[in-house]
């Protein structure tokens, strides 16, 4: 089972299981949010028969889950399912402790009453905090927080854990860096500037832009996860990372280059509260005991991503177009 299947990364991963892996079918758990869109999963069923298919419902429902575990049984168990966006935790904090929190609960409670053989954790960098100008994430870093999301990321993290050494679950975590790649919602900040810089909009950067985020595209972080998935040991954490640090403004500048538009669409706009100021990670394990690299270059990476986008125009004018529009005006129409 795969939970959160309609979002970003977890449809990303969907496509490349299926593709790479014919033993492995899928079971896509999805309440659709917002950030669910089955239209990035459009003709999949045709394309891999009998191979995938999709249960609408939330993991924070106990007896929903449970009375799927039954019915499903699954093998094993890939959860992305969360809210994800660190803007909207700092606007409302309670969604992201039931999906994020309570979601991950029932799951890890469902899993080991189902005899569940392998649960992977999708977690992320941020739970890490934040780093100065030197230095990198390694798994022994302690757990510093610093968003209501990351805050509730790493909540689940404890209880991943906790599952492990009390219950002796077979569980693996892992902690990625920021993901680009096709169907990223467009309000994270690469859609989000490619989208406003092809309409000529204008393109909004929190504080002086020189916070640092470390860029991986979504397909090896797909491949990374699988890798973990067959080859990590239970209990363990790996870190993922693409060794690929940009400042904002830097990454909002290559994009306007590729597009050829003009950086005065640039506007430095408040900042975020809390804004973490750099992520860098060390994702040496991974190399060393997993045999895993990252293989796109970030130059091929972000100009097939801009690509996608001006070749999918109408799957993110459809999503600007809607309810997110509201959220749109009330994040940046304000400042
Ligand atoms: P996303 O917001 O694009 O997708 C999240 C999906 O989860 C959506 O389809 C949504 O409908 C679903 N969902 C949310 N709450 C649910 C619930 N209660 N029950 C069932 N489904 C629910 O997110 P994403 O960017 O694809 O991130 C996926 C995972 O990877 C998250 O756990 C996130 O923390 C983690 N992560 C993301 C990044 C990144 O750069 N995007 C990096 C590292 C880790
Ligand atoms: O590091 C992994 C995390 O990356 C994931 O856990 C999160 O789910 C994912 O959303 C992402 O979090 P960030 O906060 O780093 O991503 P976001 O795209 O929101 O912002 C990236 C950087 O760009 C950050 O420093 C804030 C800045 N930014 C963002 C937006 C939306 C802007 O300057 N302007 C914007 O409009």
């Amino acid at each position: 089972m795969v939970t959160g299947g309609a979002g970003f990364i977890g449809s990303n991963f969907i496509y490349h299981v299926l593709k790479n892996r014919n033993d492995i079918n899928i079971c896509n758990l999805d309440k659709l949010t917002y950030a669910g869109n089955l239209e990035n999963l459009s003709g999949i069923e045709g394309q891999y028969p009998g191979r995938y298919h999709f249960v609408k419902g939330d993991i924070a429902d106990e007896s929903f889950v449970h009375t799927l575990f039954e019915t499903e049984q699954f093998d094993e168990v890939v959860h992305f399912a969360a809210e994800s966006h660190v803007d909207r935790s700092i606007h409302s904090a309670t969604p992201f402790i039931m999906a994020n929190v309570l979601g991950t609960q029932i799951l890890l409670d469902a899993s080991r009453k189902f005899a569940i053989k392998k649960y992977l954790q999708v977690s992320t960098d941020e739970v890490y905090g934040s780093l100065g100008e030197t230095g990198y994430f390694t798994e022994e870093t302690p757990l510093q927080p610093n968003s209501p999301y990351s805050a509730s990321k790493t909540a689940a993290d404890l209880l991943v854990r906790a599952a492990f050494h009390t219950h002796h679950m077979p569980v693996l975590t892992t902690r990625c860096s920021n993901n680009y790649g096709p169907f990223q919602f467009p309000e994270k900040l690469i859609p989000l500037i490619i989208s406003n810089a092809l309409a000529d909009k204008a393109l909004p950067v929190y504080g002086d832009g020189m916070n640092i985020r470390d860029w991986l595209h979504v397909t090896d972080h797909c491949e990374a996860i699988l890798t973990v998935l067959e080859k990590g040991k239970f209990g363990e954490v790996y870190n993922i990372g693409g060794n690929n640090e940009w400042a904002n403004i830097n990454i909002v500048k290559k994009i306007l280059e590729i597009l050829g538009k003009p950086e005065s669409l640039i506007r430095f706009v408040k900042d975020r509260p809390g804004h973490d100021q750099r992520y860098a990670i060390d994702a040496l394990k991974m190399k060393n005991e997993l045999g895993w690299e990252p293989s796109y270059t970030f130059e091929k990476g972000i100009t097939e991503t801009v690509e996608w986008y001006i070749g999918h125009k109408d799957w993110w004018e459809r999503i600007k177009s809607g309810a997110y529009t509201d959220y749109y005006k009330n994040q940046y129409e304000k400042n």
